[in-house]
């Protein structure tokens, strides 16, 4: 079974987040909205050889292929593991490849991670109410902060997650986490 985390409503999206967090036994509580196991077996180099780049992950630690993300519709934000495990949403763009930017699934308020709103096209924490635009600026506080970024790229069917250290593109300014 395969673990990315497609989120398509704030309540599935808390859901399949407790189980991204926590490890749990997603056949038992997710399976109907998990992925089908082997559908992409493909060998993935686990070193990147590219400076600070680690690849993207599933919650048992496997690396996702660039192919099983990109046959989600367009739109899609699926969570996997990034940086130091951090939980970081891919995009999906209409051209169905992904995004440059990976967004951070860690509230600049407090700290919690948040679902996807497909509907309301806003990332919403759902702890003190905290809502963010598709490129993760606040659209609502109390988040003093936008949403950090990672950088993102396809190498063949590998995605690497780099840190991102230029200048934030919502702000002009130098990034808050650099
Ligand atoms: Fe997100 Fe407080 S932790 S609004």
């Amino acid at each position: 079974m395969d673990n990315i985390l497609p989120l398509e409503s704030p309540s599935l999206s808390r859901r399949q987040l407790l189980n991204f967090l926590t490890g749990a036994t997603i056949a038992a509580t997710t399976s109907s909205i998990l992925y089908v196991a082997g559908k992409f077996i493909i060998p993935i180099p686990e070193k990147t050889g590219v400076g600070g780049a680690i690849l993207a992950k599933d919650v048992l630690g496997n690396p996702i292929p660039a192919a099983q993300i990109l046959a989600e519709p367009p739109g899609t934000r699926a969570l996997v593991a990034g940086l130091a495990g951090e939980p970081t949403y891919l995009i999906v763009k209409e051209d169905n490849t992904l995004d440059v930017i990976g967004i951070v699934d860690n509230c600049t308020h407090l700290g919690c991670t948040f679902p996807w709103n497909p509907t309301e096209q806003e990332f919403q924490c759902p702890c003190h109410g905290s809502l963010y635009a598709p490129d993760g600026s606040v659209i609502r506080g109390p988040a003093p902060l936008p949403l950090k970024i990672v950088q993102v790229a396809v190498i063949e069917n590998s995605i690497l997650i780099l840190p991102w250290t230029e200048t934030d593109p919502r702000t002009g300014k130098q990034p808050w986490w650099v």
